[in-house]
């Protein structure tokens, strides 16, 4: 079993396939890349991946989520999946993507191994959603979304990063989406980068007040029975097919629940989203040496901080396009 410091216990891993994105999202602002690509030589490949998972499945990890950047913009994307997927003390693969190649792919993911997805979608207006990305595609992302569900990734949640004036008045509509849709909406909490301090400041919307004016409209029930929720706070509607979920990273710190860490796609360990310690794991993977890779894992977890400062303290990390939100 891996634990750190404090006493928390890790069994779930994100990883970050790339770096790169198709799209400009306002508060992630990564670096461009249109088509998909097949990765350099510094970047974990499918059997580097393969490996890293065999190892830390006998570690205790059970949990795993591939992130970006956008992660279907790997050519390998599939073999990736079928490599953890074959991994039998692995239960939960989920992928974090912005949908604009899963109108063609959800199959051949869902075939590879996948079960579930999470999909941004911060906006259900076409021109709002082309101000939020710098991409006319929302047409194109919610047949992928529709594919998704087609397909039987379940659950399919949807990302909604909220901004006052750009798409907080489209609150209500994502609540009423979950009536018809089977659809998790996940409201999360504009957090400061590097990049984006400024306009953190000027745009984040509270989720405390969001879940207060929806509770005043709304008969929200407390969705019970559910796995896979991590720090989202849920809800349903009454004879709703979806939910409704807060994940709120400024007003409601949920860091002492943390049960994660995150991997870079060149292998680097971040213990913490917002955390500045970094450990390189890439060598250590490409000699694969099991032995040598568990200790250095092990001994990284007391570099674990205790809760990120956020509210507190300038935020470190430029974009969290590297390591996966
Ligand atoms: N604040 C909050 N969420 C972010 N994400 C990326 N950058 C930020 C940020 N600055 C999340 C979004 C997106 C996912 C890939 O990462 O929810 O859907
Ligand atoms: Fe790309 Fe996701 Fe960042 Fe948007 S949030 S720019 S889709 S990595």
């Amino acid at each position: 079993m891996i634990q750190d410091g404090f006493q928390r216990k890790i069994d779930y891993i994100r990883l970050s396939l790339t770096d790169t994105c198709n799209f400009q999202c306002f508060y992630c602002r990564p670096r461009f890349q249109e088509t998909s690509f097949s990765p350099s030589n510094e970047y974990l490949t499918a059997f580097d991946i393969e490996f890293m998972f065999q190892v830390l499945a006998q570690m205790g990890v059970r949990k795993v989520k591939l992130t970006g950047g956008e992660p279907l913009l790997r050519k390998d994307m599939c073999d990736i999946l079928q490599k953890i997927s074959a991994i039998s003390q692995i239960k939960d693969i989920s992928l974090t993507t912005n949908g604009y190649f899963l109108e063609n792919i959800a199959y051949a993911l869902k075939e590879s191994g996948l079960k579930r997805v999470n999909i941004s979608l911060d906006s259900l207006n076409a021109d709002t959603f082309q101000k939020i990305t710098q991409t006319p595609t929302f047409h194109r992302v919610w047949r992928g979304i529709l594919k998704a569900i087609e397909v039987g990734l379940d659950p399919v949640k949807l990302n909604i990063v909220l901004m006052k004036g750009v798409n907080d008045q489209e609150v209500e509509d994502f609540v009423e989406l979950t009536q018809k849709y089977p659809l998790s909406v996940r409201f999360i909490e504009f957090m400061p980068t590097r990049q984006t301090v400024q306009d953190q400041k000027k745009y984040a919307v509270s989720n405390e007040a969001v879940l207060n004016a929806l509770k005043r409209k709304y008969d929200l029930f407390p969705e019970i029975n559910t796995s896979h929720t991590g720090p989202s706070r849920n809800y349903v509607l009454k004879n709703g097919l979806g939910s409704i979920g807060f994940i709120s990273p400024i007003t409601h710190n949920f860091c002492d629940q943390c049960n994660r860490v995150r991997i870079s796609a060149k292998g680097k360990l971040r213990l913490c989203l917002l955390g500045q310690n970094e450990i390189e794991l890439l060598q250590i993977i490409r000699q694969r040496d099991a032995n040598q890779f568990e200790k250095i894992f092990m001994k990284s977890m007391v570099f674990k901080p205790k809760a990120h400062e956020l509210n507190m303290r300038a935020p470190w990390v430029e974009s969290f396009v590297t390591i996966g939100g």
